[in-house]
């Protein structure tokens, strides 16, 4: 019974000291930068790290848009932002990543409202999505990759104008842990998690091609991993992962603030520029993931714009 007893008290004990390990290990942006009399979009707004990462915003003083797919969870996000912040200039636009039309519609919207963008945050996505959408891609890959794409390109033009602006793609880990990317199951590949863990690859292969692409102009585009954040984002994962999620996982997540810390770094810490196109978590730049490193060697980050491009019938000139 002792030995029971000694062996709880050490397991108890290395699990607090994990926690307090991986709370010492949290990046945190310490940037006093002022936003006042700048733009920012930030796509799934209404809460997790979008919200966080909207709020910082605020609190500096940008104009900030919430783009957001539901209504009325986009209106609360907004009350609240401008309750805690009296920053009346926070907005919000509706767009549904499922529905290209519509992530259409809000760039033109977007475009004819707005004479600069300085700060684009892709934040939006969510994971298990099953099935194919009404455009006919995989709903996974559509709105974690090619609606975020599609959004990113349409607002290219404003967002060039804009002296120094940025554009933030909110990835993952997850490419570290898969194969290179393989463009032939880019967008036809089995569903189910894979399809999550292709759509983030695609953020990150996006990132590099973009950044090259503007490479010749003052804006930086960066992607990053935000860390494991206790968010909505697990309210699809199965009863059985829910309970391990909610008495265990959870203990050891990050917080969405402490989770929002990277993106606002990539938004706004002063001298990153010359990081454009690499990949960050906890608010400093890590070396490319070898499997992403791989599919850069192999040209995949080329032909999944070009694909991506073409797919979308886009006319880019960059
Ligand atoms: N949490 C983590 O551990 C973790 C780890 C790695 C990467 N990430 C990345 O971090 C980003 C933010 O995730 P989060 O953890 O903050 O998740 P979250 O709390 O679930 O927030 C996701 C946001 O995306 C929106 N969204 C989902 N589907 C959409 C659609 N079809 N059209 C428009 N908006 C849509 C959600 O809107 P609704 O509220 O209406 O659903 C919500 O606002 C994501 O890119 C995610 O891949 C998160």
């Amino acid at each position: 019974m002792h030995c029971l007893y000694s062996l709880f008290f050490w397991i108890a004990l290395g699990l607090v000291c994990f926690r307090i390990y991986l709370k010492l290990m949290t990046g945190w942006c310490r940037s006093q930068v002022c936003l006042v009399g700048k733009t920012a979009l930030v796509t799934g707004a209404n809460t997790g790290i979008g919200y966080e990462t909207a709020l910082d915003f605020a609190k500096r003083g940008a104009t900030v848009i919430l783009a957001c797919r539901d209504e009325s969870k986009a209106r609360k996000a907004r009350d609240n932002i401008i309750e805690e912040t009296n920053n009346k200039n926070v907005s919000y636009g509706l767009v549904d990543f499922l529905d290209l039309a519509c992530v259409r519609k809000f760039a033109d919207e977007f475009n004819s409202t707005h004479t600069r963008l300085d700060i684009l945050v892709n934040n939006a996505a969510a994971v298990r999505l099953r099935g194919v959408t009404t455009d006919g891609y995989l709903a996974a890959v559509q709105v974690n990759y090619l609606g975020p794409f599609l959004l990113t390109m349409l607002l290219l033009n404003l967002i060039v104008k804009t002296p120094s602006a940025r554009i933030v793609n909110v990835s993952s880990s997850a490419p570290n842990y898969s194969n290179p990317l393989d463009m032939d199951l880019m967008f036809d590949g089995p569903d189910r998690t894979k399809a999550y863990y292709r759509s983030k690859f695609g953020n990150i292969l996006f990132t590099i091609e973009l950044a090259s692409r503007l490479a010749n102009t003052t804006v930086t585009v960066y992607s990053l991993h935000p860390g494991v954040v206790d968010t909505d984002i697990f309210r699809r994962l199965p009863p059985s992962w829910k309970f391990v999620m909610d008495y265990i996982v959870r203990w050891f997540m990050k917080t969405s603030l402490e989770g929002a810390q990277t993106t606002i770094y990539c938004a706004l810490q002063k001298g990153i520029e010359s990081y454009s196109g690499e990949h960050f978590e906890d608010c400093h730049f890590v070396s490319r993931y070898a499997p992403v490193a791989k599919s850069v060697d192999q040209g995949t980050h080329k032909l999944l714009w070009d694909k991506s491009v073409k797919l979308l019938g886009l006319d880019v000139t960059i």
